[in-house]
């Protein structure tokens, strides 16, 4: 059995934070944040349940499929609407879904968790056969708008896929870490707003990325040479350089969307993908390796054949 990803949706709110807006109230600049990050502007005032509803949509009319047609919704968000239900239940409610649906959370890896997990399930025998996978994050809500450390690198969005069974497409490859003895360097406590510890997030992503991408291509039998099309998590783009740069892979297979959107969590690699489909490179045949870090840490890989 192969499995291919049939359809994409994408939905950002409509609010928009330039770096200069954020200069305007806090001792930053936009040269600094460009510079440092990669990062021009953010969607702020998203509702993970309603942009997760949107993007969903829209991957559905890209698929050619209906609500009927959902076996299995599956939600990676770091905020929830709620404490409960899981938000995954108001987005099946809002799609008209008749399928179980639950929420995965792994932080900004939690759309790679996701994906190997709608695999595992797609592959049992009896299994779902048309699966939506959303990854949603507002963390905009979360962010302290007067710290500069982080004001300058997240926002809202959301983005979709419909996984389904086919002769064409498969994942060649995969790989899940997490190292909970790193918890300390990037956390939101209840009620309060993200705390990061940027430079020991930024070297331990990299190299916690570095050998998840090695991991899935040894397992998948491929080099840095095979990959078309690169996806990493878009949390600064200092960061994508230098994994892209130590696995081997040229800057011009990677399909970035961070100017416009800063960090969105576990939308950024589905935001990627839609940047990457406007480009024309998601042809058949293509491998596309999508790569991921967050707080826990957590870290995950998925190299697929288009
Ligand atoms: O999904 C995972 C989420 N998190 C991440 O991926 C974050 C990973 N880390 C990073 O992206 C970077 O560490 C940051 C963008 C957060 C910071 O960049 P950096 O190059 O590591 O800067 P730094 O913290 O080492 O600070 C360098 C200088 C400092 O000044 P001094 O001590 O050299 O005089 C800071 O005070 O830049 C200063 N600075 C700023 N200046 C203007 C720090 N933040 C700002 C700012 N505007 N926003």
């Amino acid at each position: 059995m192969t499995i291919r990803i049939a359809g994409i949706g994408t939905s950002l709110p409509e609010k928009i934070i330039t770096n200069n807006d954020l200069a305007k109230s806090i001792d930053t600049s936009d040269e600094w944040i460009n510079e440092r990050t990669g990062i021009r502007r953010r969607h702020v005032g998203g509702v993970t349940s309603r942009m997760a509803i949107e993007s969903g949509r829209v991957a559905m009319a890209d698929a050619g499929v209906s609500p009927d047609d959902i076996d299995l919704l599956i939600l990676s968000t770091t905020t929830p609407d709620q404490r409960f239900p899981a938000t995954s239940a108001v987005v099946q409610s809002g799609l008209e879904l008749s399928c179980g649906a639950f929420d995965v959370n792994a932080v900004c890896a939690g759309f790679l968790y996701g994906y190997v997990t709608a695999y595992g399930l797609m592959s049992i025998p009896g299994g779902p056969s048309t699966v939506l996978l959303c990854g949603s994050d507002s963390l905009a809500s979360l962010t302290d708008w007067t710290d500069r450390s982080t004001a300058i690198l997240f926002g809202d969005g959301a983005g979709s896929v419909i996984l389904e069974r086919h002769e064409q497409g498969d994942l060649l490859g995969w790989d899940l870490g997490a190292d909970g003895n790193l918890q300390s360097i990037l956390y939101c406590d209840h009620g309060d707003f993200i705390q990061m510890e940027g430079r020991e997030v930024f070297k331990k992503a990299v190299r916690a990325v570095v050998g998840s991408v090695d991991k899935a291509l040894s397992n998948a039998g491929l080099t840095a040479d095979d990959i078309d099309v690169f996806l990493p998590h878009q949390a600064n783009i200092r960061i994508i350089e230098a994994i892209a740069n130590r696995v081997g892979i040229p800057m011009e297979k990677t399909h970035n969307v961070i100017a416009d959107t800063g960090n969105t969590s576990s939308a950024s690699i589905p935001l990627a993908m839609a940047k990457a489909q406007a480009n024309g490179v998601l042809q058949p045949g293509a491998v596309v390796c999508m790569t991921g870090f967050g707080g826990g840490m957590t870290w995950g890989t998925a190299v697929v054949r288009w």
